[in-house]
């Protein structure tokens, strides 16, 4: 596997295999990677000739008080594991390759209405970032396919959201979230857990879990969302949402409406916010 940090030559590698008529699935992450991302790289893999992932710790997606400085780095490591996977090329820019005039003065992308509520209501200006960097991204690896975790759920909707209405020719692809043993879903902030927290972070997904089977039994939803949150709560969690929405574009349901919900949760251990989902089909 091949690692580049400047754009020339990305695109001088990519040039050359689409001269050979190849396919390009792309994976951006921002490094640490876990069995999570490798389950990404091994979808791309399966559904393109070649294989680009990118590490980049983008600033323009941390809020002010977030934890963009201790983010961890793991560049080495993440090499190992990529090129296990069978990543063709690495792309792990400088911050100035992606944002030449500077992170402030960057254009910006926003997708309205999906990034108002639930993680954009609570990280102002995060999805803006995510957007911004994914297409640049997109353009200067000019991918077949990119491939998104589910974990991520409504980043997920907002980078469909925005591929469709910028009408760019990238397939997306989501690949299901990547579990611990006990249902914690992988995630490189896990890592910021002591150990007490990591004994509890599971319970975000039995919560889960339990907001479907109610859902299923036909308990209203705002009484199983009270229901869950309180469960979050007495557990020692600080929670900022435990809620079901709309899977297709986050709103909240319709009385009666059963179909294409997802539930969503996001909470605090300590130092440590916690994101998982369930969708319920
Ligand atoms: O999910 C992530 O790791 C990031 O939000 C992404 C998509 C790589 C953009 O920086």
């Amino acid at each position: 596997m091949q690692t580049v940090q400047d754009a020339a030559a990305l695109r001088a590698v990519i040039r050359g295999w689409r001269g050979q008529g190849q396919t390009v699935g792309f994976v951006p992450t921002m490094g640490n990677l876990h069995a999570g991302h490798h389950s990404l790289i091994k979808l791309a893999r399966a559904r393109a000739d070649r294989v680009v992932a990118s590490v980049f710790v983008n600033p323009t997606q941390f809020g002010p008080n977030e934890d963009f400085e201790r983010y961890p780095r793991t560049l080495a490591q993440d090499q190992v594991g990529l090129a296990e996977q069978g990543c063709d090329l690495l792309f792990a820019p400088e911050v100035a390759t992606i944002y030449p005039f500077g992170a402030a003065h960057s254009v910006s992308i926003h997708v309205p209405q999906l990034t108002e509520t639930l993680e954009g209501a609570h990280r102002p200006g995060h999805f803006d970032g995510v957007a911004t960097v994914v297409c640049k991204l997109f353009n200067l690896v000019q991918p077949d396919l990119a491939v998104f975790g589910q974990k991520d759920f409504q980043q997920l909707k907002v980078i469909e959201r925005m591929v469709r209405d910028l009408s760019l020719p990238v397939k997306i692809m989501a690949a299901p979230t990547q579990r611990a043993e006990d249902g914690l879903a992988l995630s490189s902030r896990n890592q910021y857990l002591t150990p007490e927290e990591r004994a509890l972070a599971p319970q975000v997904q039995a919560v889960l879990q339990q907001m479907h089977e109610l859902v299923g039994k036909g308990h209203a939803i705002p009484v199983v969302e009270q229901a869950a949150a309180s469960k979050l709560a007495r557990a020692g969690f600080d929670v900022d949402y435990a809620v079901i929405r709309r899977a297709e574009d986050l709103a909240e349901p319709a009385e009666g409406e059963r179909e294409g919900l997802v539930a969503l949760v996001a909470a605090r251990l300590g130092r440590t916010r916690l994101i998982d989902n369930l969708p319920f089909d």
